[in-house]
C-alpha cells in the first residue's frame, strides 16, 4: 500500500473510531437518568466547606485521611481549597462485591503516617449506612490522634444503621444510587464531573440471578 493510501486508510480507521466511541460515549450517559448536582453546585459547596474546615482546623497540625477509592475527586479538589500545612496519607476500605448494598468490608490499604496526637480530617465519599466509618473509626481511635472530624461530599441519613454522623457534609441526599465526581457502580461512573442518579434499569440488571434477563 502506497504512503497516501495508507495514510487515508489510517484517517477512516481513525474516524471510525471516533464515531464508535462517540457512540459508545452518548450510550453511557444515558444511563444516568438525571444530575443531581451539578459541577458548578460540587465547587461553590467545597470552597464553603473549606473555609469552615480552615476556621476549625487553623494553627493545629492536621493530617488528612482520605478513604480510597471513592474521594479522589472530592479530595483533590477539597485540598487545593485548604490553605493549611497539612499532611496526607489513604486508607483502602471497600465493601466486598459490585452490587448496590454496602457488603462485607476489607480493608486493601492501611495508614502510614504517625496521626498520634494530630488533628485528623477523614474524608469519604458518602455516609450511607455508617458500616464503613464505624469499622475505620476505632481503627484510627486507637492510633491515639487528638481528635478526629469526618468530612463527606454526601450523607444519606435516611439509610443509617450504625451511629455516625459526619462534621462537614457537602450535601444531604435522599436515598437514590448516585454515581460520579468519584462514586461507582460495579467500578464505573466514578469520572463523571457532577453527581448523578444512576437509571435503575442499570443496577436491577445487574442484581438479577445469571441466566434471568
Ligand atoms: C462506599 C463509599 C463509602 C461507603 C459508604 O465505598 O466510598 O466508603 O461505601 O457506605 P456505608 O456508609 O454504607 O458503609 P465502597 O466500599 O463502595 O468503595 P469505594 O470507595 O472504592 O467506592
Amino acid at each position: 500500500m502506497s504512503a497516501k493510501l495508507k495514510t487515508q486508510s489510517s484517517k477512516l480507521n481513525t474516524s471510525k473510531r471516533l464515531v464508535a466511541s462517540k457512540r459508545s460515549e452518548s450510550g453511557w450517559r444515558k444511563e444516568i437518568e438525571r444530575v443531581l448536582i451539578t459541577e458548578e453546585q460540587i465547587a461553590r459547596r467545597i470552597k464553603t466547606l473549606a473555609r469552615e474546615i480552615e476556621r476549625d482546623f487553623r494553627g493545629r497540625e492536621m493530617v488528612v485521611i482520605s478513604l480510597l477509592n471513592g474521594t479522589v475527586m472530592f479530595l483533590a479538589d477539597l485540598i487545593r481549597h485548604l490553605n493549611l500545612p497539612l499532611r496526607l496519607d489513604f486508607m483502602g476500605v471497600s465493601s466486598y462485591g459490585a452490587g448496590t448494598e454496602s457488603g462485607e468490608l476489607v480493608f486493601t490499604k492501611e495508614l502510614r503516617l504517625d496521626v498520634r496526637g494530630r488533628d485528623v480530617l477523614l474524608i469519604d465519599d458518602i455516609l450511607d449506612t455508617g458500616k464503613t466509618m464505624s469499622r475505620v473509626l476505632p481503627k484510627i481511635h486507637a492510633l491515639k490522634p487528638r481528635r478526629i472530624k469526618i468530612c463527606v461530599l454526601l450523607d444519606k441519613p435516611s439509610r443509617r444503621v450504625e451511629k455516625v454522623k459526619a462534621d462537614y457534609v457537602g450535601f444531604e441526599i435522599p436515598d437514590f444510587f448516585v454515581v460520579g465526581y468519584g462514586l461507582d457502580f460495579a467500578e464505573r461512573y466514578r469520572n463523571l464531573p457532577f453527581v448523578g442518579v444512576l437509571h435503575p434499569h442499570i443496577y436491577e440488571a445487574a442484581s438479577k440471578p445469571a441466566g434471568k434477563v
